[in-house]
């Protein structure tokens, strides 16, 4: 389900965006009355299009697991660029539609930095020498895993697996663990004795 509403989501910004880049080139290059046909031809599947957008964004915001400051630079930047662009389009400003544009492209690439940061710069925990290695587990656990798939493990958010149901060897899990999958990123700044603390903690969670 998050895969699916993520991946609308993606195409509907695409599609969004697609549109606007030919408005505004039209709007650059003085070609007013195609602009014309364009907007109107483009009005109903645009506010098609602006609805699935924004309905697919406010579902992923609501069970990501990842939301994070740029997630809401990120919004706040889509939010700016739609009046912007409106009245860009409408007064035949140019620079207004540009800017816009611009702000839409900058926020899908801080979505694409928001879901590498996850997993890459978050530092590791405070664990104390003398931990076993249950404690080890559970506060990379905490630090690393729980935000998606919760502290007993089915929270599901960001399309995380219930981990109290998964049917894999400690093989497999140590591998998606350092390989991600998905929407789930790989932590390979973990090593094989963290990784191996981390699926014993998982395997008591059942
Ligand atoms: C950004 C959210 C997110 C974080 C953080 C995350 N996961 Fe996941 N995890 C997922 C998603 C989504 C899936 C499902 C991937 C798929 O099958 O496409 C998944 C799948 C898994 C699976 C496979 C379960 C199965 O039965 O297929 C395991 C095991 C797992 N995660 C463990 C972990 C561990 C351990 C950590 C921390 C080191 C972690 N995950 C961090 C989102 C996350």
């Amino acid at each position: 389900m998050y895969t699916g509403i993520l991946h609308t989501h993606v195409l509907s910004v695409a599609l969004f965006l697609l549109l606007y880049i030919v408005k505004t080139y039209l709007l650059a290059s003085g070609k007013h009355i195609a602009l014309d046909k364009v907007s109107k031809a483009t009005k109903h599947p645009e506010r098609l299009i602006s609805v699935l957008f924004l309905a697919t964004g406010i579902y992923l915001l609501m069970n990501s697991g990842n939301v994070t400051n740029l997630v809401y630079i990120k919004i706040a930047m889509v939010f700016a660029s739609i009046p912007l662009a409106v009245i860009g389009f409408k007064r035949k400003k140019p620079i207004l539609a540009i800017v816009s544009v611009v702000l839409l492209i900058l926020s899908y690439g801080l979505a694409e930095m928001n879901a590498k940061r996850a997993s890459k710069n978050k530092p590791k925990p405070e664990i104390s020498q003398q931990a076993n290695e249950a404690e080890v587990g559970k506060a990379l656990y905490e630090n690393y895993c729980q935000n998606c798939h919760g502290a007993e493990g089915d929270a599901g958010l960001s399309g995380a697996k219930n981990l109290k149901l998964t049917a894999l060897s400690a093989e497999e899990q140590a591998s998606i663990i350092l390989n991600g999958k998905g929407v789930m990123p790989g932590f390979k700044n973990l090593n094989p004795n963290e990784v191996q603390a981390i699926v014993k903690h998982v395997q008591s969670l059942k």
